[in-house]
């Protein structure tokens, strides 16, 4: 088994098995830390961390909740910066004796403070992975409560603004960030991806307020959080636009602690995952983004203005820029097998692959729209309703997505769709997303002559699940060899060219969720490898993959059915009877002279 994955460098290390434990797994010979807790001091000043006495102000110096996204950025003296987004919060395990139909106003403002972002310097312990943090000059929280400068086409729109901003260009808080992207010029994008949840009262409000809240699934009635009762903008009675200013793309520029975060209204308004650039040779910028929910689709931006080189803060600041000019898309597959090749079960068409051909359909370009009865503001602002319209491919959850360095091919990460074929009304399987009732989902890579691009070729690289299960494809990949994979939700490259994919989902298969590296190219092209597993009930997120180091997000420990804060399924990783953490962990290889190469 062992010896094909000789030979790939980066991949040469004994698979981890498939496990249900309450631990970070990694493989034979490696070493993992902890490098940051919910709750852990960032801010000077932030009070160490009691489970049973948490307060908002401490919350808002602390580390937050749920961990997803992570970059790793050199700074000065040679420690990095550690940007993580913080999702969302469960308050069911954040706090004892929670009620959920009435909590109190310091619960929801803890709740506040612990979404949004945190910068953290951390510094390397001499000889070894371990990533010590630091209350550093740069260290920051972003919360719900911090400016945002809404930028691009849609800034100042009426649709934006509000009693508190009548301007529609300064928006409070960031909700939801889930995946992101590090720019080529040293900032952070981030997605808001599922805003929805935190908005009141759609139901009662007018048309066409209503009916584009009901294309964003925002609540009719009371949230389950019930943020609406100590902040009227959560309602949207009261304020039916402060919702139009959550969905989009932010972007941070974290080595300026006292910078306004944008958000970039070009990219458009859905479930953004994630965000992330490559650079045509012209000098241009292109962003793809995936709008995670079942039925939804895929989008691409490119850019008018081409990228200033190096890393000073003039080029940043006038970087920052470059995603509020430019030409928003949205994908279209189209499938080179019969339709009725595609029986829903997985089964490889008569030309063994699934496979075919696309396009990339303009919504809008600056003040002009593509897209027949809709302004170009509204296509920005409602962007689902205008990919509607133009006959975009209804996907199986689009989350990350990331170009290879080495060959520019783009690899979507395609979650999971358990309503795709089952559902009344809803689409059955098609063939870029080949499954009915598709549990484990598949990663996708798209092959584009050049980022600029409006035509695409695409190969479904995975349809994961148990290799065991004769409808799952691992490129071609001699299946007896591969790990068992569901649900890929992240994915990274190493300098090598090969793939990292985490997971959101295992359970599906009764295994938890982990960290997978696979090469795209070569003979061991398929031959995915577990690396590393998260503990019970935990999601794998935000992985970054250097030379020698790999951290992982290890976001909402313990989250099972049946589980909270009086009855924890996890007592990661503080041991004992403690409450679990969401936590960023740092793994390496031990060698004489320190860590050594992830994978030699
Ligand atoms: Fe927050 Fe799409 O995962
Ligand atoms: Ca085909
Ligand atoms: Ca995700
Ligand atoms: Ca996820």
């Amino acid at each position: 088994d062992e010896q094909r994955g000789r030979g790939t460098p980066g991949l040469n290390f004994e698979r981890v098995q498939p496990n249900t434990l309450d631990a970070v797994v990694v493989p034979k010979g490696y070493e993992q830390a902890v490098v940051i807790r919910w709750g852990d001091p960032v801010l000077p000043g932030a009070p160490k961390f009691n489970f049973d006495k948490q307060t908002a102000a401490g919350q808002a110096k602390q580390f937050g909740y749920n961990c997803d996204f992570a970059a790793l950025l050199p700074t000065h003296g040679g420690n990095q910066l550690l940007v993580t987004n913080h999702e969302y919060t469960s308050e069911t395990f954040m706090f004892k004796g929670y009620k959920t139909d009435n909590p109190t106003e310091e619960q929801v403002k803890i709740g506040w403070a612990a979404h949004g972002l945190s910068v953290v310097e951390v510094e390397q312990v001499r000889g070894s992975g371990r990533l010590k943090p630091v209350i550093g000059r740069q260290n920051r929280r972003i919360t719900m409560t911090t400016p945002f400068k809404i930028t691009g086409p849609a800034a100042g729109s009426d649709l934006l603004k509000t009693s508190v901003d009548p301007t529609g260009t300064v928006a409070l808080g960031t909700l939801n960030n889930c995946a992101g992207g590090v720019t080529p010029w040293g900032t952070i994008l981030s997605g808001e991806e599922n805003f929805n949840q935190y908005w009141a009262n759609a139901g009662q409000t007018a048309e066409p307020v209503k009916s584009r809240a009901a294309r964003y699934g925002i609540t009719s009635g009371a949230t389950s959080r019930k943020w609406e009762r100590f902040d009227k903008r959560f309602d949207m009675v009261q304020e039916p636009n402060e919702v139009n200013r959550f969905g989009y793309v932010i972007e941070l520029d974290p080595h300026d602690p006292e910078s306004m975060p944008v958000k970039h209204t070009a990219l458009g308004r859905f479930k953004h995952e994630c965000a992330n650039i490559r650079v045509a040779r012209d000098g241009r910028v292109v962003a793809y983004s995936g709008d995670d929910e079942r039925f939804e689709y895929l989008y691409k931006f490119v850019s008018k203005n081409k990228m200033r080189k190096g890393n000073s803060r003039t080029a940043r600041r006038y970087n920052m820029t470059l995603l509020d000019e430019g030409t928003l898309y949205v994908a279209r597959f189209t499938g080179d097998s019969p339709p009725s090749e595609i029986d829903g079960t997985g089964k490889l068409p008569s030309d063994k692959r699934f496979d075919g051909s696309g396009e990339w359909i303009p919504l809008a370009s600056g003040n002009r729209s593509f897209v027949p009865g809709m302004t170009a503001e509204e296509v920005y602002v409602f962007t689902r309703l205008a990919a509607d319209k133009v006959g975009a491919t209804k996907m199986d959850r689009p989350e990350d997505v990331e170009a290879s360095p080495k060959t520019g091919k783009v690899y979507v990460a395609l979650s999971n769709n358990v309503e795709r074929g089952v559902t009344p009304g809803k689409e059955s399987a098609t063939e870029p997303n080949p499954r009915n009732n598709n549990k484990h989902g598949q990663v996708l890579e798209l092959t584009e002559h050049d980022p600029l691009s409006l035509r695409f070729t695409w190969w479904l690289f995975l349809v994961c699940g148990d290799p065991n299960d004769p409808n799952t494809y691992f490129a071609g990949f001699p299946k007896d060899q591969v790990s068992p994979i569901s649900s890929p939700d992240n994915v990274a490259f190493d300098q090598y060219g090969n793939l990292w994919i985490s997971t959101d989902s295992a359970n599906a298969l009764g295994i938890n969720d982990g960290l997978y590296g696979v090469p795209v190219d070569g003979p061991e092209r398929g031959n995915l490898k577990l690396f590393l597993t998260v503990p019970r009930g935990a999601e794998t997120c935000g992985p970054i993959v250097q030379e020698r180091l790999i951290t992982v997000c290890v976001q909402h420990p313990g989250e099972v059915d049946g589980a909270s804060a009086e009855k924890p399924a996890s007592h990661w990783p503080d041991g004992g009877d403690s409450q679990p953490r969401p936590s960023v962990v740092a793994v390496w290889k031990p060698g004489r002279h320190g860590p050594m190469k992830i994978g030699s």
